[in-house]
């Protein structure tokens, strides 16, 4: 469905949000990677209007900076003092008005708080109010418990004729389960003249943008209300039992689309990803695993149980299990876990594993090497074929500076080694147990630390940590030996 490109979409995001109990400003929480007024503007785009216009009021400078950020191409009116919803459009119009802006054709009305509205929905509001021909059409949704919500309020043809406030509706008006979402398709011109009439005389003494329904009408203008197939998409958030409520559905509805789309889903209520997430056909995700920002899954990869990845590329046919993994590359048929870290800056190229309590920090891993166990790697650069010993650590910090190893192709370093950066191992060399590598090696060479070779110091316990369980364990020992002796 295309419609006509409307003047503009206005959104209210100037109320302050108290029940969130936050600092952050309400519209600024964020579900599925996304904040909740980046939500809604990712659904105004939908309508490519000619202005996008956001009113702010509480939170300001928080919500601009943020919008600089997200959606540099929206404008702010500021609305000082939250009067009603009606008072906040009229900033919006007075802003653009200001701008030598007319507003001609139509123009859409949403909150920053309803993050599950989809731009096809406004899509397909605007079809209907430019097909009906309205002054004011209102999106509206039946909804299992309408309490606290504006009412549409119908004639006894079904005729719309106007929205109820909760706190003025009556008690007939308060069984009505359809309710005003809070979103509009406008025709401009008459939202920017009817504005400039709305009353403050109702419960909460605001200019209410719903009265302009019966103004409208009064005038003789066609309105409607049309409402939405599913409910959840004009749900609002207004406390953090709603933000987990929402963020559900949304997660749901993504993993939904990523399972049509081939992906497999072991266990959907422990499996969380965002937005911007990709993920490749016949990839498994098993349970307990979260997928954040830019993360991409290739085809046949493997990720989880229980893996929290974020802005990480897993390769196709990957394996990665038990990991937490942020601003990563993992290879084509690389395997990670269980209990891996990878940090920013790790690249891991195609079959290359980093093993069991392995820890690897901007640092390159050629095709096909291996960091089996027990490993820190910091700073390196490891060519093809090579293999990191059980327990080694890359020393890249000397307190002040970082410095980086070099570890050529088909090397071998042994087990619990020290490599002890800025250091240079080249191509086929090896290294014995437990050597401190602080010398460059030259290819073919076998590294190993002669100063490092064992000395037994005999009695030494006995004699420096007497009464101690140690010595008397040592004792004992002896006396066995003594013992077998005669
Ligand atoms: C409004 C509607 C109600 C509808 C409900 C849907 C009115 C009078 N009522 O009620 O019919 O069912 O939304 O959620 O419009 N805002 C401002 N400035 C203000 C007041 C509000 O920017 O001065 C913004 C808020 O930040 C929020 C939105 O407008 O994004 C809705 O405001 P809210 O106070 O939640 O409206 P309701 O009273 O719930
Ligand atoms: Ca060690």
């Amino acid at each position: 469905m295309s419609v006509n490109r409307p003047a503009a979409v206005i959104v209210l995001a100037a109320g302050e949000g108290t029940r969130m109990k936050s600092k952050l400003p309400k519209m600024l929480h964020e579900i599925g990677g996304r904040s909740m007024l980046g939500h809604v503007l990712t659904g105004a785009r939908e309508l490519d209007p000619q202005h996008l216009v956001v009113v702010v009021g509480h939170g300001r400078d928080q919500i601009r900076s943020h919008l600089e950020e997200v959606a540099p191409e929206v404008t702010t009116a500021v609305q000082e003092e939250q009067n009603g919803t009606g008072h906040a459009v009229r900033m919006a119009v007075e802003d653009l008005a200001a701008r030598g802006i007319e507003l001609s054709g139509t123009v859409v009305l949403t909150c920053g708080d309803t993050p599950l509205l989809r731009g096809s929905t406004l899509v397909e509001l605007v079809a209907a109010h430019e097909k009906e021909g309205n002054a004011l059409t209102a999106l509206s949704a039946r909804v299992p418990d309408p309490h606290g919500y504006g009412r549409i309020v119908r004639d006894a043809d079904g005729e719309f004729t106007g929205i109820v406030e909760h706190a003025d509706a009556t008690p007939e008006q308060h069984a009505i389960d359809e309710i005003n979402s809070g979103m509009y398709a406008f025709d401009g011109a008459l939202l920017a003249e009817v504005v400039q009439r709305l009353s403050t005389d109702n419960a909460k003494g605001e200019e209410y943008v719903t009265d302009a329904v019966a103004l409208l009408r009064a005038d003789g203008h066609r309105v409607g209300a049309w409402a939405a197939d599913d409910w959840h998409e004009v749900q609002g958030v207004n406390n953090r039992v709603q933000l987990s409520e929402a963020r559900r559905v949304l997660n749901d509805r993504l993993l939904a689309e990523h399972m049509l789309a081939g992906v497999t889903v072991v266990d959907p209520a422990t499996t969380w990803v965002d937005v911007q997430t990709t993920i490749g056909r016949d990839v498994l995700l098993e349970p307990g695993t979260r997928l954040r920002g830019a993360t991409t899954v290739g085809e046949d990869a493997v990720v989880g149980p229980r893996a929290d990845l974020k802005d990480t590329v897993v390769g196709a046919g990957a394996e990665v299990r038990e990991t937490t993994a942020d601003g990563a590359e993992i290879g084509p048929g690389a395997t990670v876990g269980p209990y891996t870290y990878l940090r920013p800056g790790t690249r891991l190229a195609e079959r290359a594993k980093a093993g069991a309590f392995v820890e690897v920090k901007n640092s390159n891993v050629g095709t096909g090497s291996k960091i089996p166990h027990l490993t820190y790697v910091g700073d390196a650069d490891i060519g093809v074929g090579s293999n990191i010993g059980c327990s080694s650590v890359f020393v890249n910090y000397d307190g002040v500076n970082k410095s980086r190893s070099v570890i050529g192709d088909h090397v071998r370093i042994g087990s619990d080694n020290t490599i002890v950066a800025p250091v240079h191992v080249g191509d086929g060399a090896y290294s014995g147990a437990g050597t401190v590598v602080r010398d460059d090696v030259p290819p073919g060479a076998l590294a190993v630390s002669e100063g490092h070779r064992q000395r037994n110091v005999e009695g030494w316990t006995r004699r420096k940590r007497p009464g101690t369980p140690s010595a008397e364990a040592a004792e004992q020992a002896d006396r066995h030996r003594a013992d077998d002796k005669q």
